[in-house]
């Protein structure tokens, strides 16, 4: 029987999941199985946008024709011509013979190579930019080279705003009745497997990926639909922003991978040690045995993490088998942009340490620790004081913890600045409105006072623009970010000033509540009218205490907290170039180079003074 979803209107999916296959590509497990996705848009002309694995083509098949509905098929668009997209093409064109297929030469070319049907006779062949009107639609063909193989191609459905992206943001794991992105917790069950996914498929192709990336910033996208996985509908950036990270080899998070190879234990005592000095100085690690994890798994994770260790013991005057198909792996999928460490071991000559380093030396912006930590068999008090030193070198890199370095609580009449983010702020965007200027700025500072009538307090910067506006008006909105908004929000709205820039350049869609005033419905959970009844003035700042009188709901996203843009959102200071010394901006990000930082210095980006700066380790 068919199992097909509705994506919009006149697009309707009609892929299958396959959840017996073991290895996908015959390499990375799927424990929790796979989609193949195919797309059939009904228009004045049907066009069906890839076909799907052979695993799955009796469902497949009758998926076609059950949204068909009995209309012919009019063309077959082929953006990938791997055959777990494309096997499907040779019965499709027996049910459907009168069928013209769309795609590139490269394309063509790649599909006389895998199958033998008469393809000539049948083709529409498209080069870059080309279009094809279906009736409402206007499809518009991307050439996307090695995302994931050279004859790669985007469609851009103009009319619906529709990004077909091949195998570009798909992920393991088999659709489990839902299809868009936002009917799961996507973040906490799908995104290891999406990016397992990418580093392992494309992992290797960063350059290309950006490239493509960068053409698709070019369109006014409202959905994405890939080849695996999930359809996205909303919130695209949480998706996007991953690829641009991965793409550029960037880290997600600061902590520290530690992969081991053991055959009798002390290698992996010796990871283990590391990891415990590592989170004695507040420092996030993950541990891997790499003779029991799978190798897509901790390629996947080293795309993640900002610093990898790998210890291995030697094993036939080499690498230990499993981490050395580890490291080849990790070349091969082109890793780069990681500090690295490395521990061996060798109970008469330990070479594993310098076969290691040859390898990784070799991959673009891979720093080394200098000094290997060597082992012969167990660990002795040596090389406790060596796996200590390496984890102060490792440490070195990160900021240190606030009020690690002294006990300041214990100082009568201090006051550590750093206290102050134990608070649980969240963030907010505060807009206002005078005449026909809207503006918004982001607060911290948000409070419930009352209950009846429901009052709450701001506290806003007289700095800000959106500060004098409430002065006049005695209007404003809150809308409570989620923690789905990205970083560009915050850009937005808090490191510009209203007074030149206009904040909601871009948005499309101008929405208001009864007061007035713009809010913004997209990263944020809910929205809040108030109206001023007393200010106090808190020096730098105005305390305003306004009344509610309008507050709705928009999702049940988390708000986001001030620890949360910290750990997640805010991207994380680079660490400098040589030996360049400076202070970087714990809110944005902005580094001031120098030795010294003047008391009165203020972020030009974020306009948050020298207290918010900490020194560049
Ligand atoms: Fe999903 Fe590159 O094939």
């Amino acid at each position: 029987m068919h199992c097909i979803k509705k994506v919009t209107d006149d697009l309707v999916w009609v892929g299958a999941n396959d959840r017996r296959l073991a290895f996908f590509e015959g390499v990375y497990s799927v424990p929790e199985g796979v989609s193949y996705n195919s797309y059939l848009l009904t228009d004045e002309k049907t066009v069906l946008f890839d076909t799907v694995d052979k695993a799955v083509r009796q469902r497949f098949l009758e998926n076609v024709e059950t949204a068909l509905k009995g209309r012919k098929l009019d063309y077959l668009v082929v953006h990938h011509v791997e055959p777990d997209h494309s096997a499907v093409i040779p019965d499709l064109i027996r049910q459907h013979p009168e069928i013209k297929i769309v795609c590139s030469a490269r394309v063509l070319e790649f599909i006389k190579q895998f199958y033998e049907f008469d393809i000539d006779s049948r083709v529409h062949l498209v080069e870059e930019n080309d279009t094809l009107k279906t009736g409402k639609h206007t499809l518009q063909f991307i050439m996307a080279p090695m995302v994931h193989w050279p004859e790669v191609m985007f469609t851009y459905d103009s009319s619906a705003k529709i990004l077909f992206s091949a195998d570009a943001f798909g992920h393991f794991g088999a659709l489990n009745g839902a299809l868009f992105a936002d009917e799961v917790d996507f973040a906490k069950d799908y995104m290891d497997e999406t990016r397992r996914y990418y580093s392992n498929i494309v992992g290797k192709y960063g350059t290309q990926v950006e490239s493509a990336l960068g053409k698709a910033s070019a369109l006014d996208i409202e959905m994405i639909c890939p080849l695996h996985g999930f359809v996205w509908r909303t919130n695209l950036s949480e998706i996007i922003s991953k690829y641009m990270l991965w793409s550029r080899y960037e880290p997600e998070e600061r902590g520290v991978m530690i992969a081991y190879a053991s055959v009798y234990g002390n290698t992996e005592n010796a990871a283990e040690i590391l990891a415990c000095r590592l989170r004695d100085k507040g420092i996030k690690t993950v541990i891997f045995d790499v003779s029991v994890t799978p190798a897509s798994e901790i390629v996947s994770a080293a795309f993640k993490w900002s610093h990898l260790v790998f210890a291995s013991t030697t094993y036939n005057a080499g690498i230990f088998v499993t981490m050395e198909a580890l490291i080849y792996d990790l070349a091969a999928h082109n890793i780069q942009n990681r500090r690295v460490a490395v521990i061996e071991n060798g109970s008469w000559a330990p070479t594993s340490g310098g076969l290691i380093r040859e390898i990784l030396g070799k991959c673009e912006k891979i720093s080394i620790l200098e000094k290997t930590v060597s082992i012969q068999s167990g660990i002795k008090a040596a090389q406790l004081s060596d796996i200590e030193s390496m984890a102060q070198a490792i440490a070195a890199d990160f900021p240190a913890p606030a009020g690690a370095a002294n006990n300041k609580q214990t100082v009568p009449n201090t006051v550590d600045p750093n206290t102050m983010f134990k608070l649980s702020y969240g963030l907010f965007v505060l807009t206002a409105r005078d005449g026909n200027k809207d503006n918004g700025c982001i607060i911290n500072t948000v409070m419930q006072v009352t209950v009846t009538p429901i009052k709450i307090t701001i506290a806003v910067n007289k700095a800000n623009y959106t500060h004098d506006m409430i002065i006049k008006t005695g209007k404003f909105n809150v809308s409570v970010l989620s923690e789905k908004a990205p970083f560009h929000v915050f850009q937005q709205f808090g490191f510009k000033s209203g007074k030149d820039t206009d904040k909601f350049a871009g948005s499309t869609e101008v929405l208001r509540t009864a007061n007035g005033v713009r809010y913004l419905s997209e990263w944020t959970n809910g929205v809040i009218s108030g109206e001023v009844k007393e200010t106090i003035d808190c020096g730098t700042h105005t305390l305003f205490i306004a009344e509610v009188n309008q507050a709705f709901s928009l999702s049940r996203d988390a708000s986001v907290t001030y620890q949360y843009y910290f750990d997640n959102i805010k991207p994380k200071p680079q660490p400098p170039k040589g030996n360049k010394k400076g202070y970087v901006c714990k809110i944005c990000g902005y580094v001031h180079e120098g030795d010294t930082l003047p008391d009165d210095f203020v972020c030009p980006l974020c306009k948050h003074g020298a207290a918010d700066f900490e020194k560049l380790q």
